[in-house]
């Protein structure tokens, strides 16, 4: 059984508000590997500003995001955020997270002590121009993902988040699968619905990388949701059998060795191999496809590898839609595939309040399995990141207990978490 910070002790009565708190850190002097970042160590619990409330963090999720934070690139987020004038010299990541409201801030109406929610990862000014202007707060110019570009995230026994990022936790998920998945859920989801007119229709086949990831699990239900056809790319037989099970389609990328930036047009026998792998990539997709339809939508994350193939098999006036670069930021983009073929390169990020809901209502009614794999310690926070660094982490989605007592609980009554608060605020 995997047990959490509840078994030292650690939880105080509900709506009692500590001095301090455990909490999984990052320190510049220690960036690298996410192995060696990450350090538990007691902070200050964080304010709570107007609009904002403190969440009791039952689990967290584990995504890609820390470990960029931990490696202190391409961004350092603690000298991104003393740029903008904030003090705080260390980083508590976590941009996802399930908990139970402990405190909430002038002006809260929408949450209360007590509520059970899932936290969702970005937030923004509401009152920022572009917002009043009508925009998607997605592409304010105050938005920012909490618990990687701003500090104070899900892993700590307490968060502080904006009211509209709790939502209202499904009663029949565990903590930890509560925890998991919204990131990637909501993630896959704008990418696959929200860039008109391409967006999955019924009957689309939907070319999906790392089809077993948190991303890709995510995505290969949101196309079966839609209608639409998943064809997931993997990198062994055990990650493809955990594909088919969710109901993709599956290629195996070990098989072919064109990946990375292609070679210069003007090296004709270079360029020639590299189109000879892409093209015979290309005829394994339509084999498996059982159609020489090309994918509508692409739905792209490991960048530099992979993006010439994916731009180079995308229909028609389809679509590319990418949302990271795990295996490096510098892809190369052959124009002449990109305006002949009238095709879209999209960047998407995360997802707003309408798209978290909506995967969360998939959730809830079972449409979306969160495809929890592994739940670990919180003192595990490090060694679960590098897993993802090393790429070998388990199929799915991934969760570390922070408040709950164990796996497999679904709620906590208040007055069964914790003990006494010595230090009460
Ligand atoms: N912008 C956003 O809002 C947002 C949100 C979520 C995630 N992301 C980003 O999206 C990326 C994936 O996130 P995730 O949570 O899905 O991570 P993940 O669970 O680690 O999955 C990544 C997948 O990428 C595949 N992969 C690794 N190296 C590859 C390569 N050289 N070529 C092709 N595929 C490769 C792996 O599958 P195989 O080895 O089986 O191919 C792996 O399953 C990360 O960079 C993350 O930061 C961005």
């Amino acid at each position: 059984m995997t047990r959490s910070l509840y078994e030292v002790g650690m939880a105080p009565p509900l709506g009692h508000v500590p001095e301090r708190m455990y909490a999984s850190v990052i320190r510049p002097d220690r960036f690298g590997p996410p192995a060696e970042a990450f350090r538990t160590e007691t902070v200050p619990v964080p304010e709570v500003p107007p609009g904002h409330v403190l969440v009791y963090v039952m689990a967290a999720g584990i995504n890609f995001n820390n470990v960029w934070a931990a490696l202190g690139q391409p961004v350092d987020v603690i000298a991104q955020r003393r740029r903008l004038g904030l003090t705080d010299d260390h980083h508590i990541g976590g941009s996802d997270g399930a908990g139970i409201v402990w405190a909430v801030g002038e002006s809260v109406r929408t949450v209360a002590v007590g509520d059970h929610v899932i936290m969702s990862a970005c937030r923004w000014d509401e009152s920022a121009d572009d917002i009043r202007l009508g925009a998607d707060p997605m592409t304010s110019s105050t938005q920012r993902v909490w618990g990687y570009e701003d500090n104070f995230g899900a892993f700590a026994q307490f968060t502080v988040v904006a009211d509209y990022q709790c939502i209202p936790k499904p009663a029949g998920l565990t903590w930890e699968e509560a925890a998991a998945f919204l990131l990637t859920a909501a993630t896959a989801y704008r990418q696959l619905t929200d860039w008109p007119p391409n967006t999955v229709q019924p009957a689309d086949p939907v070319l999906i990388w790392g089809g077993a990831g948190g991303l890709g699990s995510m995505a290969i239900q949101i196309v079966r949701a839609l209608g639409g056809i998943p064809v997931a790319v993997v990198s062994s037989e055990e990650k493809a059998g955990y594909c088919r099970k969710l109901g993709a389609l599956t290629l195996n990328r070990t098989e072919f060795s064109h990946w990375g930036r292609p070679p210069d047009a003007a090296d004709a026998e270079g360029f020639d191999a590299w189109l000879a792998g892409v093209r015979a990539f290309g005829r394994r997709y339509w084999e498996v496809l059982g159609s020489r339809r090309a994918p509508r939508v692409v739905l792209e994350h490991p960048g530099q590898d992979t993006l010439p193939t994916s731009l180079y098999l995308c229909d028609t006036a389809g679509m590319v839609v990418i949302c990271g670069a795990t295996t490096g930021f510098q892809a190369d983009v052959d124009l002449r595939f990109l305006w002949m073929r009238q095709k879209r390169l999209q960047g998407s990020h995360f997802a707003n309040v309408r798209q978290c809901r909506a995967v969360v209502h998939l959730a809830a009614t079972g449409r979306l399995d969160p495809c929890l794999s592994l739940v670990e310690t919180f003192e595990h926070i490090g060694y679960v990141h590098q897993l993802l660094y090393e790429n070998r982490q388990p199929p799915g989605n991934m969760a570390v207990l922070i408040g709950a007592p164990e796996t497999g609980l679904t709620s906590a009554a208040p007055g069964s978490i914790g003990g006494s608060a010595s230090d009460t605020r």
